[in-house]
Parts: structure tokens; sequence; C-alpha cells
């Protein structure tokens, strides 16, 4: 019988130390390893319960640190739970050492997850192998048998033994070669620090690398050796980020060493592993000729986040996943402060905006939960892995961090990190490192569990009389029964409210004060024209004004936007728009406060407003009002007509030109507006003729390649380009437009092939069925590719997961009417109860309910207006 019955495992038994000794073969997706693991007892015990799964143990061994004899002892196993029990051959007294050795063998996992291979074809079209580990969060016990869990901290010394052709990496700096018979080599890295299991990786294949010293770390990243020339780019900004955290956290990097590394087939977009980064070649590798701005950025922005890890996470972890948006969130909130003070070119804060848009939007729904929330079932856990743990953790901090002030945030985050340096923590313990430098002038850790305990966010409502403002706060609900009140009215957030006004007082600086009772009063001091509250949207609430403080802002806006800050224009946008979604403004007055667009040259406001009638838009369309939908594409143009003339076909212009310039020519070019789409064939039908080597505006390629994919021959050529240029940032850039097609044939074959990995690698298969998805008819075909192969999808990516997750979502998100909600939700009901029970299932369904009504209550009107 197994003698223990929980999910976690018991702490009467502590890890100190593992040594891994591993041989995998990369031919025959093996693996034979061993691993010793010291530990100490914490209380007197018999039994010792660890994690395993999909290993063949052959012989455990034994051995206390007093009679240092080995003795052979049986194991036991509950695969259900993936723990191993081993019965010691004596009672285990407290504070004692012991060893365990296991011996083991196990296949190279051919999922994405634990210890897996990879095949590529190199440039001569010469098949490679390649393994890497991806452990976060619940696999490093299915490569090696361990205390999986993020607070059972111990160091690991690795070796791996691997052919000569090959160079193998692991967390630390390897420590010596030594040749062994038949051509093999096996590596010994030094002794890590104290971490996770979750965070131990291992790699093995063919690599170059390009490196950089650090004040004594050694920075590298690596690659493919024929990708090698697109990685100055990470290299430069790794550098950059590297001293730039230490300065803030006014902590080292604590390692030697401190390798990013580009894997041919990887399923998220990068991983933190403790001196190891694995990555995307996609989220790593920059080409001159064919990366954009946007990729430049993403790459610099992962980077920053898997770095700020390094800190957040690694150094100082989570006890337990439930509190998994201290990681995420906080690397999330680092990634775009660090930006924003070293890369200020780059504009981050326009991505931040619009993410804390779409987080809301999220966070609105009833099937939202709060970040921080129990967790057990794997499930459970990779759940945690959301928008929520990362926009709406890194938005709680930014609040927090306007509030507080600069100095005060980084004053208790340094605070945090020294106390707790190589242990675990729980969101307490960092509000009582906030605390302690408040120093009882508030009380952090009250306000901020008001937002991390509770799901959703508060409708802050203003109402101005004279020089008064009252305000009052309610939850913001998407309610899918209006005449229901939810059961919610006992929320209340302690909000900080901040505003500015026309007045002469007012106007440069903010006001802050705080609301944490259901309404509260605020006095100006000056008569005001207007004021707009929650300024540059640095608070997690949406707000509405009484309708003459509508008319007064819609009015400023009209008669000079500049008044108000970029984020608070697109501030306005968004939440005049949601609140025409829960029925608190009319829509027209929604799209009365978008004529101002007419003036408006800024990025953020523009990609919102597109945003937000783009939805509208996909409703129509999918449910065949064409007319409709044309009329609100044709009123969105008059608005922008000005802006998109004046686009020109380059990569000209700031990063924040260089994005807008692509959200407009593409939103030109998919509806066929203008001359748009005769601009783009005329490039795309030049590229053709050069045969693909004459170089494109790289902002714009995505959309050229969608207009030319619109016919046969350019599709064709398009795949044929596919395959044989080098650069993922041309293949991703190929492969939106082929998915982009309305070719349901092709369509339904593109994600065929990526799920079988051959053309189009897996770990694109998401990315293509949200692309499918998005258009028309294409969205009805990416549905019936997740229904027929359902079952395959969960076995490559896991249930739960991230990739599941946006599978889920982008493959439902269009439908509005009431035959697809039952489809969906029968389909899903037919699965496991662990499957219906998903948040992204709850969550698809709760949004094809609120489409159903949003075109019940919205379709009149639109016909009578638009
Ligand atoms: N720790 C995550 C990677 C991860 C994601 C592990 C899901 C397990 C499950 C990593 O730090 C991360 O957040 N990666 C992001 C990129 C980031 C810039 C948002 C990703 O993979 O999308
Ligand atoms: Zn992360």
């Amino acid at each position: 019988l197994f003698p223990w019955a929980q999910i976690r495992l018991p702490i009467a038994v502590m890890p100190q130390r593992y040594e891994l000794n591993l041989h995998p073969n990369l031919t025959s997706m093996t693996l034979k390893a061993s691993v010793t693991i010291s530990l100490t007892a914490f209380q007197a015990t018999w039994n010792i319960i660890l994690h395993s799964t999909g290993q063949n143990i052959s012989r455990v061994t034994f051995m206390s640190a007093v009679s240092s004899q080995e003795r052979q002892v049986e194991i036991l196993e509950y695969p259900y739970h993936e723990q191993i029990a081993i019965i010691a051959p004596e009672a285990l007294r407290v504070g004692h050492n012991y060893t365990l050795k296991i011996e083991y063998s196990a296949n190279i996992s051919s999922s994405y997850y634990g210890f897996y291979g990879v095949t590529y074809k190199n440039a001569n079209n010469e098949k490679k192998y390649f393994a890497a580990t991806q452990f976060e969060p619940l696999a490093a016990r299915s490569a090696f048998p361990c205390f999986d869990e993020p607070a059972f901290k111990a160091t690991f010394v690795i070796r791996i033994i691997r052919e000569e052709q090959y160079t193998a990496l692991s967390n630390m700096p390897k420590k010596s070669s030594v040749h062994m018979e038949d051509g093999l080599v096996q590596d010994e890295f030094s002794e890590s620090v104290k971490m996770s299991t979750y965070l131990v990786a291992f790699i093995v294949g063919e690599m170059k690398n390009l490196s950089q010293d650090v004040n004594g770390t050694l920075v590298s990243i690596y690659a493919v050796p024929e990708k090698i020339g697109e990685v100055h780019h990470a290299l430069e900004t790794t550098v950059k980020l590297l001293e730039f955290y230490q300065n803030y956290f006014e902590i080292q990097y604590p390692l030697k060493k401190l390798d990013l590394v580009a894997i041919p087939d990887f399923e998220a977009g990068a991983m933190e592993n403790w001196g190891l980064l694995t990555f995307r070649e996609e989220t790593l590798l920059y080409d001159n000729s064919t990366s954009s701005v946007a990729d430049g950025k993403l790459v610099t922005k992962i980077i920053a986040h898997e770095l700020a890890h390094q800190w957040f996470g690694n150094l100082v972890t989570m006890q337990w996943w439930n509190d998994l948006w201290l990681n995420e969130g906080f690397a999330t909130f680092m990634e775009y402060f660090s930006l924003e003070k070293i890369f200020k070119e780059l504009f981050s804060y326009e991505d931040f905006l619009d993410a804390r848009f779409k987080t809301m939007k999220k966070d609105s729904l009833n099937s939202s939960h709060p970040i921080s929330s129990s967790v057990q079932s794997s499930e459970q856990i990779e759940e945690m892995f959301d928008s929520l743990s990362y926009f709406k953790g890194a938005s709680l901090l930014l609040m927090l961090k306007t509030y507080l002030s600069e100095d005060v945030f980084q004053h208790a985050v340094i605070l945090y990190l020294h106390n707790h340096s190589y242990a675990s923590i729980q969101s307490d313990d960092l509000w009582d490192s906030f605390n302690e430098v408040t120093n009882k002038t508030l009380d952090v850790k009250k306000l901020m569990k008001t937002w991390t305990l509770q799901k959703g966010f508060p409708l802050v409502t203003v109402q101005r009389k004279g020089m008064e403002l009252s305000i009052q706060q309610e939850r913001f609900f998407l309610n899918l029964k209006p005449d229901i009140q939810p059961s919610d009215a006992s929320y209340l957030w302690h909000i900080p409210i901040s505003y500015v006004t026309d007045g002469r007082n007012y106007s440069k600086y903010q006001s802050v004060s705080l609301l944490d009772k259901k309404s509260g009063i605020i006095n100006l001091t000056e008569q005001v024209q207007w004021v707009k509250v929650n300024t540059n949207m640095t608070g997690y609430y949406i707000v509405h004004y009484a309708d003459e403080d509508w008319a007064a802002l819609i009015n400023q806006l009209k008669k000079n936007p500049y008044v108000l800050s970029d984020k608070d224009r697109a501030n306005l946008i968004n939440n005049i728009f949601e609140l025409a979604g829960i029925g608190k403004v009319p829509l027209k007055r929604a799209f009365d406060l978008m004529d101002y667009l007419i003036n408006e040259n800024h990025t953020a406001p523009i990609t919102e407003a597109l945003f937000q009638t783009s939805l509208m838009y996909n409703l129509l369309e999918k449910l065949g009002h064409m007319d409709l939908a044309s009329r609100l594409v044709t009123r969105v143009y008059k608005l922008l007509q000005n802006q998109i003339q004046q686009q020109t076909w380059t990569d000209e212009g700031t990063l924040s030109v260089r994005e807008l310039r692509s959200v407009l020519l593409e939103f030109a070019c998919s509806h066929n507006l203008g001359n748009c789409s005769t601009a783009a064939m005329k490039l795309f039908d030049e590229w053709v003729a050069s045969n693909g080597t004459q170089s494109l505006p790289t902002d714009v390629m995505t959309t050229v390649f969608k207009v030319g994919a619109k016919t046969e021959t350019g599709w064709l050529f398009l795949l044929s380009k596919y395959t044989s240029v080098g650069s993922e940032a041309e293949k991703n850039k190929i492969l939106e437009a082929l998915a982009s097609s309305e070719d349901v044939r092709r369509l339904y074959w593109l994600m065929k092939s990526s799920l079988h990995g051959d053309i189009f690698r897996t770990q694109k298969l998401s990315f293509i069925i949200r692309t499918v998805g998005q258009n028309f008819p294409g969205h009805l075909l990416a549905w019936d590719f997740v229904k027929e192969n359902w079952d395959k999808l969960v076995q490559k990516f896991h249930l739960g997961s991230y990739t599941i997750q946006s599978i889920v979502a982008g493959s439902t998100h269009l439908f509005a009417t009431k035959a697809h909600l039952s489809e969906v939700q029968s389909f899903f009901e037919n699965q496991s109860e662990a499957t219906f029970q998903l948040h992204c299932v709850q969550e698809a369904l709760e949004i094809i309910q609120l489409n159903i009504q949003w075109m019940e209550k919205n379709l009149n009107g639109l016909t009578w207006w638009l």
C-alpha cells in the first residue's frame, strides 16, 4: 500500500543536494541515468516520498551517513500522483543525513515538456538532433526522481555524456570534460546555488555562441550554427539589461555565466532556467533584413522578462503555485519597467497599456479568478499561467508603484529580495517588506489583498457638482442576465484615485486619494471644465462619468486632444466602449467620442479604437451582416483616412510611428480601402519577380504578403518560400499570410501539417489556429479542427497549458449563435470533468453568450444610425 495519499509531498524529509548523471541517446530518444540525493530528516519517519513519472527504475540504494553502508531497497509507485515511496531499512532520525541513489532509464519526451527531443533540418537539408528541457511547472520529475515542489530548494551537480560533435549546457559553468571510450565525452558542471527543481535545465545539440564578459559574468547567446549571425541584438540587449537589474536590485547576478539559447522547437515563448535561459528562435534571434521593429522589440521584452526572473522567481521563489503571480506578475512588471528606463525608444508603455485593456476585459468575466487562488491538481497549476497572473499582476504593481512613488517601491523591492534570497515566500512576505518601508503610514498588505484575493476590478463612477466630486465603486461586471443582481454586492477595493483636470493647479500633475469605502468625496480647489480620473490609466479600474462630464471630456478631445496624454486618450476610448458593452452608456456616444480621432496621430489611441471596432466588425461579419460591417469600416476609415494616406511603404520613423504604420496599412489593406491593396500588390509582384530576394520594408511585410496570398499563385509562391528561407522572422510573416487565406482546403491543410510538425513546426500550431479562427470562413474550420484533434492537442501541449488556453479561446471567441454555444458546450461536456472545468472552457462559453447578448442588444441600434 502506498504510504502517502496527498498531492503535496510530506515535509519529513528534505533534499539538500542532487548529483545527476545523464547519458542521453538523441537518435534512439532514450536516456540512461542515475541520481544521488542527499537528504536530511526533519521528522522521525520510515518513508521517503518523492516525485517520479515515466521512469524505469532499476535499482535503488539507501545509505545513512553514520553507517555509510549501501543497502538496496524496494520502491513503491503511485503513478496517479506521480510519486514514489522508499521504505527505509531503518527509522530516519531527526537532523540526520541520508543518501538515496536511484538508477533508471526513460524515454526522451516527444512533447515539449520534460527532457524532450527535437529533430530539424540544417541548411544542407541534413537531419539533426537536439534535446532540451522544459520543467516548469511539473516536469522535472519526468527527467529524474526528485522532490518536485518549488519550496524544496537544493543544490545540483550535473554530468552529461554526449557525442563529440555536440555541445552540452546546464545551469552552471562547465567544470570539466573527460573523453571516454567510443568517442564519447562526459561534461561535468559546477555545483549549483540552492534552487528549485523547476529551474534545472540541460541541453545537448550542435550550437555556436557569441559571448561577452560583464563584470565577471560571461554572457553567451547560443544558436544552431547557421543562425549564429542573428545573435548580436540579443547579446547587446542582455548586457544592458543585466547591468540595469544588478543596479536596480542592488544584488549581483550570482552565477559566473548566463547563457541564452535559441531552441529549434519550443512550446512557450521563453523560460528562465537559472543561468540557462531557453527561447524559441523567433524570440531570441534578430535578422537585420527580415525582422520588423515589432520583432526586435519582442526579443528585447522577452529577454527583459526572463532576466528579471533571475531575481524574481529564481533567487526568491514562491512557496507554491497559488502565488505564481509573484513570479510572472513581477517579471512582467519589470519587463516594462526596465524597457521604459533603458530602451525608452521602444515605447513599451504602449504595449503595457494595451495589455491592461485586454486583461481587464478577461477579468470582467464571471469565469475570472483571483490571481492568488488555491491550486492542487496539475491542470489547476498549469492554468495559473494565464494572462491574469502575468498582466493583472503587473498592473497591480504598476498601480502600487505609482501610488507609493518610485523610490518607496524600489526600497521595498530591494528589502524583499535581500530578506528572502535563496528562500521561498508567500504574497504576505512581499507586503510585509512594503509595510516595513511605509512604516505604518499605510497598510499595503490590507490594500493589496483587496486586489489579489478578489476577482474582477472596480467600476468607479464620478459625479461632479461644482467643486465636489462624489465617487462610488462597484464591481465592473459583464452581466449575462441583467435583471439578476450578481452576488458580488460585497466586493470592495482600496482604490488609489488619481485625476487630472484643465484647472491651472492640476493640469500638469496628478492628485491622488484613496477610496476604501463604497463611496467618497473629493474636493477640487478650483472650478474646472473637465476632470479625467485614473491618470494615465495606472489604476486597475474603469471610470464612468455623469452625462455632462462625459460631454465635457468629449468636447475637450474634439477641441484639442493633446491637452490629455496619449495614455489618457486611449483610456477614454477604452472605457467608453467597455461601458457601452455593459449598457452604461449608449454605443452611439462611444462613437461620438471616437470622432475626435480625425485629429489623432498617436499610436495608443488609434490602436485601441481599431481594436474596439474590430471586435464589432468581427461579430457582424461572422453573423453575415456584411452591409453593417462595411458601414462600420467606412465610418472608421473616414476618421483615419488622412493618417492612412500619409503612410509610406517604408521602415522610416520612430518605433511608435513604425508600429502605427503597420497597424494602419494592415487595416486599410484588409478592408480594401483606398489604394492600399494596389500598392501592396505592386510590392508583392516585384518581390516575386526577384524570386523573393528583393528586400521589403519589414514593418509592412506581413501586409504585403497577406495581399499577395489572396491569389493562388501568390499563396503557392509564399509556401515555396516558407520552406526555403532561413530566418524565423520572415517565415512567421509568410505563415501569417498563408493562414489568412480564405481557401478552406488550404487552411485545413496548414493546421494538419503543423500538427504533424514537418513543414510547419508544431510550436506554430496555436498561432495558426488563432489566425485561421480570426477570419471568415476560417473561424468555423478552426473549431472543427480543434474538435477533431482534441486528444492529440492535449497530448502534445497538456491540459490547462497556456497553449491549450489560447487554442480554445482562438477557435471559439467569435461564435455568436445559440447553436454554436450548445455545440461548444456539449463538446467539452463530453470530455473529462477536468476539461470541462478549465477556466478557458468556462470563459469560452461565457464569451459566446455575451456575444449573443451583445448582438441582441445592439444590432437594431447599429442598423439605425451607422
Ligand atoms: N516561466 C515562463 C515560461 C512558462 C510558461 C513556463 C508557461 C511554464 C508554463 C516564462 O518566464 C514566460 O513567462 N514566458 C513567456 C514570455 C514572456 C515574455 C511573457 C512566454 O513563454 O510566453
Ligand atoms: Zn515569466
